[in-house]
């Protein structure tokens, strides 16, 4: 069946592919890229909606949500070594499990990356309107929330999404060296919530932990799972890495590994230091709890933060999106178009523009609770594969180089799988039904186009 056909590890690996993509990023710069894109709207908004979930449960969610992204990390690590070139888990699927899983993945990983966007978009415009509506600028409510949440169009969140499309369409490098200073102050943030938030916290607090019972506690995780997402789009900057087999696992461990550390502080302080119930419904939970606990100008610095901050989430989103759409058209399993770059920005500038089209259209449209769980939805199914995309290599290519070899790969692997399908039946049914179409339509795309037009076809027709 054309659908299995792999393609050969000798036509995607090795550093020089010819796409004309610059090599600009080393590790440190590849670490912020990653901590630029994990720390968002997830540990800024999401906690809040968590807490609501699980109670004081919301420190395990976190470890729960933490350990499957250690575990995919692990995973992704050693493919990133093996096959370093854009594309990520679409790349690496279709060098292990054949074309039409790989173009599943791919299409997942639009949820991933392209929906994520959207979501932080939606989320970084709630705390601009908040802040305009606190300098008596107020934006007329239909302009402030998308059609979905009964307003016209969410002006700011399209605003966003338009803007740092152009970021990237400028150039990778200039946007790595901004993504660096904002995810210095990111950082800061958190830290001053942490120094500031942590004398208060008092063992009562934690008490009961799990008022929702252990159920509240996984759907809790499935959703704080979205505040963990983005160490993978790393391995999406492949090609445009130095020496990347040493780098990209350097990145993808390293920034999940410095984030996890901080949301774990974050949550147990959190948790710790305001009863949740006071908490879990603010749009804004870190600095709410802030200024609950008299640091008003404390809170108002951690909400500014957000709003200077969490367009390097979307900065990176996008990237990823960009880089992904890019090696599938390259695959030919999209059109041309594409993955055409331009002629001295070295950025796939056509591509970059679409996508931060649709997704500001989709930030305008829809509201930020359910697109992050779609998100989830997405990404669960992505790193399942891709964590049984190491088992199968390590049967089927055992002396393959790799330049990071993944300890314990099997058992790692198999805790990843089990825990990515634990989170993903966590999921609300709704997006569970919507998720399902999303495949199905994926599907109906492949064979309307892919499967003819890749050239692997015509290899094995
Ligand atoms: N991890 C990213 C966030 O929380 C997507 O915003």
């Amino acid at each position: 069946m054309a659908g299995w056909r792999i393609k050969p590890f000798g036509s995607l690996s090795g550093p020089d592919t010819g796409s004309g993509l610059r090599r600009t990023l080393g590790p440190v710069h590849l670490t912020l890229l990653g901590v630029g894109s994990i720390v968002g709207t997830g540990i800024f908004v999401l906690t809040g909606v968590g807490a609501e979930r699980a109670g004081p449960g919301l420190i395990l969610a976190f470890v729960i949500a933490g350990f499957v992204c250690a575990m995919a990390a692990l995973a992704f690590a050693e493919l990133a070594s093996m096959i370093p070139v854009s594309g990520s888990a679409y790349t690496y699927t279709y060098a292990t499990l054949g074309e039409l899983a790989a173009w599943i993945v791919g299409w997942c990983l639009i949820l991933e990356y392209a929906i994520a966007a959207s979501a932080v978009a939606v989320g970084w415009s709630g705390y601009v309107s908040g802040w305009l509506a606190a300098e008596g600028l107020a934006l007329p409510y239909v302009l402030s929330v998308g059609y979905n949440e009964g307003g016209i169009l969410n002006l700011p969140a399209i605003a966003i999404a338009l803007a740092t499309t152009a970021l990237l369409v400028i150039g990778t490098h200039e946007s790595a060296r901004v993504n660096a200073i904002l995810v210095a102050l990111k950082l800061g943030a958190l830290t001053l919530f942490v120094v500031f938030a942590g004398p208060s916290v008092e063992g009562a607090n934690y008490t009961p932990f799990m008022p929702f019972g252990f159920g509240g506690v996984m759907s809790a995780a499935a959703l704080i799972f979205f505040a963990f997402l983005g160490f993978d789009a790393v391995s999406t900057a492949a090609e445009e890495t130095r020496d990347p087999q040493r780098t990209l696992p350097l990145g993808v461990i390293g920034s999940l590994a410095i984030c996890t550390l901080i949301y774990m502080l974050v949550a147990a302080v959190a948790i710790g230091a305001l009863p949740f119930e006071r908490f879990e419904h603010s749009e804004e939970p870190l600095a709410h709890i802030l200024r609950a606990l008299d640091h008003k100008l404390v809170g108002d610095i951690v909400a500014g933060a957000a709003i200077v901050t969490l367009p390097t989430v979307i900065l990176m989103m996008l990237y990823g999106q960009s880089r992904i759409f890019f090696s599938m058209s390259r695959d030919g399993l999209l059109p041309p178009v594409f993955s055409r770059v331009h002629a001295t920005r070295g950025t796939p500038h056509v591509v970059t523009i679409m996508t931060g089209i649709i997704v500001a259209l989709l930030a305008g449209i829809f509201p930020l609770d359910e697109i992050a769980e779609l998100s989830n939805a997405g990404t669960l199914l992505a790193f399942a594969v891709v964590s049984g995309a190491v088992i199968v290599l390590r049967v089927t290519q055992p002396d393959r180089p790799r330049g990071f070899r993944c300890p314990a790969a099997l058992l790692v692997s198999g805790l990843s799988i089990a825990g990515c399908a634990w989170l993903f039946v966590s999921l609300p049914e709704l997006t569970m039904i919507r998720f399902a179409v999303w495949i199905v339509i994926g599907i109906a795309v492949y064979y309307a186009y892919g499967w003819r037009r890749s050239p692997l076809g015509a290899a094995t027709p």
